[in-house]
This record gives C-alpha cells, sequence and structure tokens, in this order.
C-alpha cells in the first residue's frame, strides 16, 4: 500500500493502515470485547450502573490499559450505559437497572496507542417481547451492515442496508449519531451513517478502520439531549437499542476486532 497513513492525528483524509494496525486493532479490540464479557455476569436486576463503570475502568486499567472515555470531551466516565429510551450516551450513576430493562453498556479501551471501541445489549430479568424483537432487529441491522462492508463498497452502501432493513421491520434509524473511523484516533473520518443511498459516500479500501454502530427506535428517530450535555434520549420515549464494533476494510471484506472471545455478543 503506497498511501499508508499511521498519524495519531485527524489528518482530513481516510488513513489506510497496514499489518501494524491490524495487529494494534486485534489487541484493543479483543480487551474491549472481555471487558463486556467481564461485565455480563454483574448486569443483573438492582445493580448501580456506577458499579458496572467501576468494574470495567479497573479492569482496563488492570490490563495496562486506557479508558477512553474518562475525560473525554469532559466526560466523566469509563462506559457508557443507556438504558430504554435512553439512545447513547446515558451516564453511570445511582440508578439501578431493573426487571424488565433493557440496556447498552458502550466501552472504549486503548491498547499501544490503538482504539477499540463496542457496544452490546442486556435484557434485565423478563422484558417485553417488544424489548426483545427492538433487540434482535438492532443485531440483525448491524450484521447487514457488516455485510455490506467490503473494498468496492461504499459507506452509503453500509447505510442502505441498515436503514432498509430496520424500516421493514417497522422501526427507525436515529440519524443523529453515527459510526467513525478509529485507529490511534478515537473519532475519525469517515463518518459512518446508518441510512443512505446505495453507492453514495467514500468507495471503501482495504486498510480502512470504522465503528458500525447504529441506533434503532421502535418509535420514531427523533432525539434530544438532556441537561447533562451527553444522555441522548428518544423525543417520543419510545425504546431504543444499538449494538457497534470496530472493524478494518481486508482484501475481500472485513475482519471484526471486537468480536466476543466468550462468543456472547448477543444476549
Ligand atoms: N463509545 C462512544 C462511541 O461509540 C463514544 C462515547 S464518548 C463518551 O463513539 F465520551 F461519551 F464516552
Ligand atoms: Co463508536
Ligand atoms: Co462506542
Amino acid at each position: 500500500m503506497t498511501d499508508l497513513i499511521e498519524a495519531d492525528y485527524r489528518t482530513g483524509q481516510i488513513k489506510l493502515h497496514g499489518p501494524e494496525g491490524f495487529e494494534g486493532m486485534r489487541k484493543a479490540g479483543r480487551l474491549a470485547a472481555e471487558c463486556l464479557d467481564m461485565l455480563t455476569p454483574h448486569v443483573v436486576p438492582g445493580v448501580i450502573t456506577d458499579e458496572l463503570d467501576r468494574l470495567a475502568r479497573e479492569f482496563i486499567l488492570d490490563h495496562g490499559a486506557i479508558p477512553a472515555c474518562l475525560f473525554y470531551r469532559g466526560y466523566s466516565k469509563t462506559v457508557c450505559i443507556s438504558p430504554n429510551h435512553v439512545v447513547c450516551h446515558g451516564i453511570p450513576g445511582e440508578r439501578a437497572l431493573r426487571e424488565g430493562d433493557i440496556a447498552n453498556i458502550d466501552v472504549t479501551v486503548i491498547v499501544d496507542g490503538w482504539h477499540g471501541d463496542t457496544s452490546r445489549m442486556w435484557a434485565l430479568g423478563e422484558v417485553a417481547a417488544k424489548s426483545t424483537r427492538l433487540i434482535d432487529v438492532t443485531y440483525e441491522a448491524m450484521a447487514r451492515g457488516l455485510a455490506a462492508a467490503r473494498p468496492g463498497a461504499t459507506t452509503g452502501d453500509i447505510g442502505h442496508a441498515i436503514q432498509t432493513y430496520v424500516e421493514s421491520q417497522r422501526c427507525s434509524v436515529v440519524r443523529d449519531f453515527c459510526g467513525h473511523g478509529l485507529g490511534r484516533v478515537f473519532h475519525d473520518e469517515p463518518n459512518i451513517l446508518h441510512f443512505g443511498q446505495k453507492g453514495s459516500g467514500q468507495v471503501l479500501k482495504p486498510g480502512m478502520f470504522f465503528t458500525i454502530e447504529p441506533m434503532v427506535n421502535l418509535g420514531k428517530p427523533s432525539v434530544k439531549v438532556l441537561a447533562d450535555g451527553w444522555t441522548a434520549v428518544t423525543r417520543d420515549k419510545s425504546l431504543s437499542a444499538q449494538c457497534e464494533h470496530s472493524i478494518g476494510i481486508t482484501e475481500d471484506g472485513c475482519e471484526v476486532f471486537t468480536a466476543s472471545p466468550k462468543g456472547i455478543f448477543r444476549p
């Protein structure tokens, strides 16, 4: 590859990474996934969200890594925990997760300078059938996004695959947040919209690293951010779900860096 770029700042161009980058992202992605695996037995009715945040922070530090969200743009926690109608960026605190809730936990770690960013959904005890269905639709939406991520396809092809599937299931795709390039930079080019037209956007090439992280609502797509400056919720209070993988484009498709070593990505 002639246009290899490994800068640790935003260059305004989409970076193309080589084997070293893939090796770095495998390690970071694996630790992020292991962190969520570690949390899983603790995600039970009654757990205080701050306790989950503490467990994640200690796990990451114990592994010699850095919690990327801590102090990122003034954020003060290690993970985001987004229950029920919270779309994303829910801040852990004194709140307990309760029987019947669904919740997303999103973690980003930095290992040797590389970012691993992933999130999953949990169902707390018995949940309503509509909650399970929303989670299923969200995972399938991401799977379809991953299937569209290969050289020669475009970022718009990913968004199109996700949007058409989600809307066929009478759910909606959040427009206000998107996936993002990552690597030695947390949020980099390109933006990965989870909706769009086939053939639009950037052409994908081997060595591009980015996240796919669709947020799917049972109701309308509109969101608002609460006064804390972070917590995004659905305007109509409908349930929202999200899942996220960090991936790299390969010669014939994509490599998922954040697969669960325990095989428990889906609840
Ligand atoms: N992990 C989130 C993402 O997927 C970013 C969270 S930024 C924070 O991009 F500051 F809210 F933690
Ligand atoms: Co992300
Ligand atoms: Co994330």
